[in-house]
């Protein structure tokens, strides 16, 4: 799932969470607790004509206090008090408080560091890498050289598993027919040597591997076959294996462009610009 999906997913559920909240407390009640009269009671009450003896005003209260006070009858002079004397606090008592103190100094401490680390995962799954590699963006595959001779030393075949992606040669004498059937956008790739192949089969998905003994890809689900550029050479595949695009920079530094996931559709059956016939063995057999 991407960042701007997870993201959305978290601003909406904040949404629907705050309106609940919203709802919850303006949401008028009847019961407002232990003593409190209902409404039918109270509108009872107003209907009801009942005649109680008229309450002093606050005038006639302030007036009978000040007779009292005229009268000498308010104020008592308090008893004289000797001051407390000092005991030494309770040392059991005293190691008890240090004691507690210490347990939620360690629980918060401890919750803190759990909140903290929760809150740097989640701030760090949602952050864009510095990168920007990864499946779906641009991929850093090395130097070209250094390719070229990975793919050498793993008999015709380099995996790059950061954009899941495998990187084959491509050989310079077939670019003039590939000129006549690639995209443009694929062959400056193709012309510095290289193609990035998706593993996925474009028959239904499997991951297809590598056949060192054929020098073909062989998909272990159904018997598709494509050979060492990714054309389809048998079974129930649609297509060729589909790709990504490939950059070369000055500095020969290789890039792989993951398109969002979304690679370009493989070259259509029949296509065979490098007329590779299996090399060997086939690893899987029954494809074509
Ligand atoms: S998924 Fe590869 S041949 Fe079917």
């Amino acid at each position: 799932m991407s960042s701007g999906a997870v993201i959305g997913i978290v601003v909406a559920a904040v949404v629907v969470l705050a309106a609940v909240v919203f709802l919850t407390a303006a949401r008028r009640t009847d019961v407002r607790g232990a003593g409190a009269l209902s409404r039918e009671t109270r509108r009872r009450d107003h209907a009801t004509d009942v005649s109680l003896p008229e309450a002093p005003t606050g005038r006639d209260i302030e007036n009978a206090a000040a007779a009292k006070r005229s009268a000498g009858t308010g104020v008592v002079k308090a008893d004289e008090l000797s001051p407390a004397p000092w005991i030494a606090p309770d040392p059991d008592a005293i190691g008890m408080s240090r004691r507690k103190f210490f347990n939620r100094a360690y629980i918060s401490l401890m919750g803190l560091g759990i909140g903290g680390f929760a809150a740097a995962s989640f701030v760090a799954f949602l952050w864009p890498s510095g990168k920007g590699g990864g499946f779906g963006g641009k991929v850093g595959a090395g130097k070209l050289d250094d390719i070229l001779l990975n793919i050498r030393l793993n008999n015709g075949f380099f995996y790059l598993p950061e954009a899941r992606t495998w990187i084959t040669a491509y050989p310079p004498d077939a670019v003039p027919k590939a000129k006549k059937i690639y995209s443009s956008l694929l062959l400056p790739g193709m012309e510095a040597g290289l193609v990035a192949l998706y593993q996925k089969c474009p028959h239904l998905g499997c991951r297809v591997p590598e056949c060192k003994s054929s020098q073909w890809f062989e998909c272990p689900c159904h018997g598709s076959q494509y050979n060492r550029v990714g054309e389809k050479k048998g079974g129930p595949a649609p297509r060729g294996m589909d790709r990504f695009l490939v950059s070369v920079s000055g500095t020969g530094d290789v890039t792989i462009d993951t398109l969002g996931g979304a690679a370009l559709p493989g070259p259509a059956i029949g296509t065979n610009t490098t007329g590779q016939e299996a090399e060997g063995p086939h690893c899987i057999t029954g494809g074509e």
